[in-house]
């Protein structure tokens, strides 16, 4: 079965094919990055028009580039939310236009079901049950994973987001959107930590797997401020020390998460999942102790189409084994910008 994918949550435009036998077939994606950098942000209109002109563009690409047909596709997989609306819009009209068109079923997927799943694109995949940390612009949460859409929340941030953490951080230090990549690349200066440059460990031992960022950000924002004219060094030194502070916390968390379910295998995705510190320290602490880490590519950590494809096809192949009807669809649609990922069922 030949599933094809559209993602359009958020400020990247992304198309896949996933054959149920064969795999991903290929992937495109259109990132809005430049065009936001100038607002420091996503600007939600500007967003939903840009997905508008590449949504069809990307899909004959990705077509193209598996050697295959629209008359190939078995079944079309969509980003319902959350995400932004307008944006949301985009990829599902398409999604159930395409799919009325040709008369296959449409299969509605959650985003973060999509981040969930994506390592499980890479070779040798964990089986389940595992523990996920996943770690976006908009979540961190680590879950435990039964299976396909059984999700158990074991921990959730209080405040913000690991990602949007990230991205605040940044924007205090200067630097553009989206915050994560340049703050990273700015810690890579510095070998070894400053330690007059100190920032808290928020909820390190708080006993239970929440997470809280938002101090840590206050905190970076008085050291800001304590440093008026501050050099690039004390800058890097700044980044270098809030990238320790939330990789610690968040390998602490995933060990306890771990230890507290008895489970053996970790998969960490979303965005944050992109970052090498966090990466290279987790699996160090993990490997020490007999636990199996997993990511996806670093590329598939970021939004993608791939992961939605993928989820479709994981979908499909559960409601088949459950000889559930998909030829009686119907091809309205609506989106759901804000949705939580415990309300998924199995299909
Ligand atoms: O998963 P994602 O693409 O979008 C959401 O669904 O939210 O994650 C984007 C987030 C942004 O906050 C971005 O700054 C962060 O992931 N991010 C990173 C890195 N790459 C992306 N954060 C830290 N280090 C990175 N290398
Ligand atoms: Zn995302």
């Amino acid at each position: 079965m030949l599933v094809l994918g559209i993602e359009s949550s958020c400020d990247e435009t992304g198309v896949a094919l996933y054959d149920t036998s064969a795999g991903l077939l290929s992937h495109t994606l259109h990132s809005q990055v430049d065009m936001h950098a100038d607002y420091g942000g996503v600007v939600p209109e500007l967003a939903s028009r840009d997905h508008i002109r590449r949504v069809l563009p990307l899909t004959q690409a990705a077509l193209d580039k598996a050697g295959m047909t629209l008359k190939d596709v078995d079944a079309i997989a969509y980003t319902q939310g959350p995400g932004l609306a307008g944006a949301l819009l985009v990829g599902t009209s398409i999604a159930q236009s395409l799919a009325f068109a040709l008369g296959v079923p449409s299969i509605a997927i959650h985003h973060l079901e999509g981040h969930l799943l994506a390592p499980l694109l890479e070779e040798n995949p964990p089986a389940f049950p595992f523990v996920a940390l996943l770690v976006s612009g908009g979540h961190s949460q680590l879950m435990r994973v039964d299976g396909i859409g059984q999700y158990q929340l074991l921990g959730d941030t209080l405040d913000d987001a690991a990602g949007e953490a990230f991205d605040k951080t940044a924007k205090l230090l200067g630097l553009g959107y989206p915050g994560g990549p340049q703050l990273a690349k700015l810690a890579s200066q510095v070998k070894q930590g400053n330690p007059q440059i100190k920032l808290p460990r928020p909820m390190l031992h708080s006993g239970d797997l929440d997470f809280s960022f938002s101090g840590l950000k206050t905190a970076v924002l008085t050291l800001v401020n304590a440093h008026p004219n501050m050099s690039e060094t004390t800058r890097a030194e700044i980044a270098w020390e809030f990238q320790e502070s939330v990789t610690e916390i968040l390998t602490a968390k995933c060990l306890a998460a771990l230890k507290q379910t008895k489970l053996k295998n970790l998969i960490v995705s979303g965005g944050v999942g992109a970052n090498l510190r966090l990466r290279e320290r987790l699996s160090q602490e993990a490997q020490q102790r007999g636990f199996g880490v997993r990511y996806p590519r670093l590329e598939f950590c970021t939004d993608n189409g791939a992961m939605i494809a993928f989820a479709g096809a994981l979908r499909l192949e559960t409601m088949r084994l459950k000889a559930k009807q998909m030829d009686t669809q119907d091809y309205g649609f609506s989106v759901r910008p804000r949705w939580d990922l415990a309300e998924l069922q199995a299909s």
